[in-house]
């Protein structure tokens, strides 16, 4: 029965389109919600509402996860999709937000259409996915699998100097369900790619075999403030120079060890940051990414060299601190061949491919067989208002995610 239901698209898009207006960057589709602030709050009331809305039991955890669960016709484990609607401070409206709103958009088509599935179907609305205000990224599905404990994500100072606990409680959002949380069944999550290969290959639908390993690191430099215009070149201890060639220095080793190694310097903050002073200090951060485990410790292995080499020469203190470390991660091989029988079923094209990007269910994986959909995304835009989906794709993508998360509510896998 199932099999012939699909999600209604516009009722898909005007959740998207309402949630995207909550903390909404003026001029832009896209968003600002970082995790924790009165955006998110406002994000997740309108979520919670929705919920409530489809007659889910809401559980929240000290994490402030929110889990909405719709009863099986037995009391097994749940099947849970979702991904999270915090966003980087620079958003698009779909990172996230799409996992979590089809999750809700499968829910309303099977009641609307009086299917009740064996196992309970929950959805996920995971805390603090990106990590962009408070390290590690994937903080709320890493506590609910047991990651990590409640009380070291509390104590996460921000990018702000607040810590995660604080704001959490502020909002409204620290909550008693249980953490660990429900070890579901199954665990399937839709995602935009955030990258070019669908839209390249001209393809619909990915079906995602891992996820990236992810090394952060962020980097202290101390050095000597002083005059920029009395201070001999030789004599400088000049921590806004070290900090430039470990930004070039890191986009070279990447390109040296080749595809799939990739690495980035994202932020550079420089002490006392103005023109005419030689800074004090700088503090940046370095995201490599790799699928392969032991080249991903190689980069790291050359990145410290690089660290002790500048240090020496330049005369200044470079101390590290590790954001967040995570291996790659494979996906259930039954789970992603589901997604692309369903897939092709459905008469979408498929690929195979890894994630760039960090993402709940490589948390879930940890504990649950698990695996991803992918949908394409505009010329691979993402991490900026301007990401784009189209329609066609997002409906295409619920619906596989439909079908998949009934099949697997029924126990077949
Ligand atoms: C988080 O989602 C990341 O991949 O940076
Ligand atoms: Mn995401
Ligand atoms: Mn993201």
């Amino acid at each position: 029965m199932t099999t012939t239901l699909g999600i209604d698209r516009t009722r898909l898009l005007q959740r998207l389109s309402e949630l995207s207006d909550i903390g909404g960057i003026e001029g832009t589709t896209g968003s600002s919600r970082l995790a924790f602030t009165d955006a998110d709050r406002r994000g997740r009331d309108l979520v919670v509402t929705w919920m409530r809305d489809l007659g889910l039991e809401i559980t929240i955890d000290a994490i402030g996860n929110v889990i909405g669960t719709r009863a099986g016709t037995h009391d097994l484990a749940p099947v849970m999709t979702g991904s999270h609607i915090d966003t980087v401070r620079t958003g698009g409206r779909y990172d996230g937000n799409l996992g979590v709103l089809a999750g809700l958009e499968v829910v309303e088509t099977l009641s609307r259409a009086g299917v009740v599935t064996k196992h309970p179907l929950a959805v996920g609305s995971f805390s603090n996915e990106e990590g962009a205000r408070f390290a590690p990224d994937m903080m709320g599905s890493l506590v609910y699998v047991g990651g990590m404990a409640v009380e070291e994500a509390h104590d996460t100072v921000g990018i702000d100097g607040v810590s995660a606990g604080e704001e959490l409680q502020r909002i409204g959002y620290l909550g008693s369900g249980p953490s660990p949380g429900l070890v579901p069944h199954a665990f399937v999550e839709l995602h935009i790619e955030q990258g070019p290969v669908l839209e390249e290959a001209g393809v619909q639908i990915g079906v995602v075999e891992g996820v990236q390993g992810i090394s952060w690191t962020e980097v202290t430099i101390a050095g000597q403030s002083n005059h920029a215009g009395t201070t001999p070149m030789r004599l400088r201890h000049d921590p806004g120079y070290v900090a430039a060639e470990i930004a070039t220095f890191v986009r070279r080793l990447a390109l040296e060890l080749g595809h799939p190694q990739v690495g980035t310097v994202g932020k550079i903050d420089l002490a006392p940051n103005l023109v005419n002073v030689v800074a004090a200090s700088a503090i940046m951060t370095v995201d490599l990414r790799n699928t392969d485990e032991v080249v991903l410790q190689e980069a790291e292995r050359r990145l410290q060299q690089r660290f002790d080499e500048l240090a020496e020469d330049e005369g200044v203190a470079i101390t590290t601190r590790s954001l967040a470390r995570f291996e790659p991660v494979r996906f259930d091989a039954r789970i992603a061949g589901l997604i692309e029988a369903t897939a092709q079923d459905l008469g979408c094209s498929t690929l195979r491919l890894p994630s760039g990007a960090g993402h709940d269910a490589q948390m879930l994986a940890r504990v649950c067989p698990t695996a991803m959909i992918f949908t394409p995304s505009q010329a691979g835009l993402s991490h900026n208002p301007a990401e784009h989906t189209d329609p066609d794709d997002l409906e295409a993508g619920a619906n596989v995610l439909l079908r998949v998360l009934a099949y697997l509510a029924e126990g077949e896998l």
